[in-house]
């Protein structure tokens, strides 16, 4: 394993819909362990499970209900040290995602809260509603509806800034902090060597008040003790191993705050995920709408967190999929006839940029998003949740569809497309259950099986790739230049480092298009591209191809 996490690169697995071995439809443990040769061969560093602790499965994990215990359905802890081990020969590590900002409304913390155990009950924020009995604030939960639920015999509410299920605890109660960090420190001694941090910015609450503009988010994110949590939190636990990788999760956060999240010398965290970058299809805030990709807010969002976490010393993670986001090849790429090239130009924008670059299962064989044509086929709270906001608000039937097919988190749920066979080798042909959620019915022609063997696939690309982070240093530590911004077509940017020099230019369209401000490329070798010869012409412009993509070095 490459303990520089800046020349490290991490590959995100959603257990569920990874492979199952058992044939009960629901991917597990034992599925990871079989396939780390596998992923052992893409040549990432880090691998990072999506939660498979005690949960009632509401939020698919998100809801532990134990964090020192594993949901038998995922399988057993003996399994999960088989797994840490056998990662471990390969030179991988484990990453476990915390979930930290809330738990299960099944985790005995908040059955003997709602048993009226004073002491827990404080591990929660409970409430008195407003003097006309409503809610104490007009929040909006994550997911829909109000982040409020009423307990008649408290004649309380408690906040739920997710699903129900899923109560909020109380970190200014210094209990459970210390319970938090117990947490981290049992999976640090089975030799976990990374941690993912949930929505971890959400935890320091600012007050509760009404918010007149808006859904109340301004009251708990980057809320005032966020800084102070995170700097206890790792020197009481991650933080006494310095080789121990973290990345926050952090919900519409501003950069500010990023910079102390992940600055060098602020003993917070590693990395941190933002979100900005994948809300330029949305309107505002708001998801649940069609609205198309605005191309130049994109660039714009992702140079400027680019150049100006740079300037801080702070460390980006760099992605563009994970399992609540759609497959980015059906988002900013072509599903179609050029599937293949989109899905190389978009890898190669985010494994040249400065930051650890996150691979999500099934990206790197390019999967799209499901062809799911009825609401019954989603699985997810907050897709079904909002589909019925939609209908409430007079919407048809067929256009909430539309919206849901495009903004799903179920696009990246679908299961992992091994082969050709019936269910994809997610789980065998003759099991007799399906799999949890539908196969894409197009993982007869998008697979792992057929990629491995075909040398000019995406899944060697994106190998040639993270293999390139590991021998350039001016990738991992490289400063960074956007090239031509205000340009239309193209995404293209410069690394700087020691003398070194790297141009990364994509065509983020379908079409022919004439670059002419190409830069010089005099000295410089092509690295890689997704086409075997890029023209050039007489006077020095660039014919780039529909969505090519090409990386050159001196
Ligand atoms: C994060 C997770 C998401 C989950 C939510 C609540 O955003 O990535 O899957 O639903 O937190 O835990
Ligand atoms: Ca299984």
């Amino acid at each position: 394993m490459n303990k520089d996490f800046r020349k490290s690169t991490v590959y995100q697995i959603y257990p569920k819909s990874f492979y199952d071995t058992n044939k009960d439809g629901l991917g597990d443990l034992r599925g990871v362990i079989e396939k780390l040769d596998y992923i052992k061969e893409l040549g990432v560093d880090y691998i990072w499970l999506t939660p498979f602790f005690v949960s009632p499965q509401n939020d698919n994990g998100y809801d532990v209900e134990d964090y020192y215990n594993i949901d038998p359905r995922y399988g057993t802890m003996a399994d999960v040290e088989e797994l840490i081990d056998e990662a471990g020969k390969r030179g991988m590590g484990l990453m476990f995602d915390m979930v930290f900002n809330h738990v299960s409304t099944n985790h005995e913390w908040f059955k003997k809260a709602m048993q009226g155990d004073s002491y827990y009950k404080d591990f929660f924020y409970f409430r008195k509603g407003k003097p006309d009995g409503s809610a104490p604030t007009n929040w909006v939960s994550k997911f829909g509806g109000s982040a409020w639920e009423y307990v008649e015999k408290f004649d309380e509410y408690y906040l739920h800034l997710f699903d129900v299920t899923q109560a909020d605890l109380n970190w200014e109660n210094e209990n459970v902090r210390r319970e938090v960090q117990n947490i981290v420190k049992f999976w640090m001694n089975k030799g976990v060597k990374g941690f993912r941090f949930d929505v971890i910015n959400l935890i320091s609450k600012a007050g509760f008040e009404d918010d007149t503009d808006g859904d109340g988010r301004k009251f708990y994110t980057d809320g005032p003790k966020i800084h102070q949590y995170l700097k206890e939190l790792n020197s009481m636990s991650f933080g006494k191993d310095p080789q121990i990788v973290t990345v926050g999760e952090m919900s519409s956060t501003t950069m500010e705050n990023c910079y102390q999240y992940a600055g060098r010398d602020t003993g917070e965290l590693s990395m941190v995920f933002n979100f900005h970058h994948l809300k330029v299809d949305f309107m505002g805030n708001e998801k649940w709408v069609l609205v198309p990709a605005d191309f130049q807010k994109l660039k714009d969002i992702i140079f400027d967190w680019q150049v100006k976490m740079g300037e801080h010393n702070a460390w980006n993670a760099v992605f563009w999929c994970n399992h609540d986001q759609p497959r980015v090849v059906s988002r900013f790429g072509d599903e179609g006839k050029n599937w293949k090239e989109s899905a190389k130009m978009l890898a190669t924008i985010v494994h040249c940029l400065r930051g650890t670059p996150y691979v999500y299962q099934g990206e790197e064989i390019g999967m799209t998003n499901t062809d799911f044509t009825d609401i019954h086929q989603f699985r997810d709270v907050e897709s079904l949740n909002n589909y019925q906001i939609l209908l409430d608000k007079g919407m048809s039937a067929s256009d909430a569809l539309r919206i849901i097919q495009v903004h799903s988190r179920d696009n990246g749920r679908t299961p992992m497309q091994w082969d050709n066979t019936k269910y994809a080798g997610f789980t065998s042909e003759d099991s007799e259950v399906k799999p949890w959620i539908g196969v894409n019915s197009n993982h007869t022609k998008i697979n792992a099986e057929d990629q491995l063997k075909d040398k000019d696939s995406i899944f060697h690309y994106y190998r040639k790739l993270i293999a390139m982070r590991k021998y350039l240093d001016v990738i991992a530590y490289g400063d960074i230049e956007p090239l031509d911004e205000k340009n239309s077509s193209v995404f293209a940017y410069r690394r700087i480092y020691e003398g070194h020099e790297m141009i990364v230019v994509a065509n983020f369209y379908g079409k022919d298009f004439e670059w002419k401000h190409t830069p010089s490329l005099e000295g410089f070798e092509k690295l890689l591209g997704n086409y075997d010869e890029t023209e050039i012409t007489a006077e020095g412009s660039m014919i780039l191809k529909p969505y090519e993509a090409v990386v050159y070095y001196r």
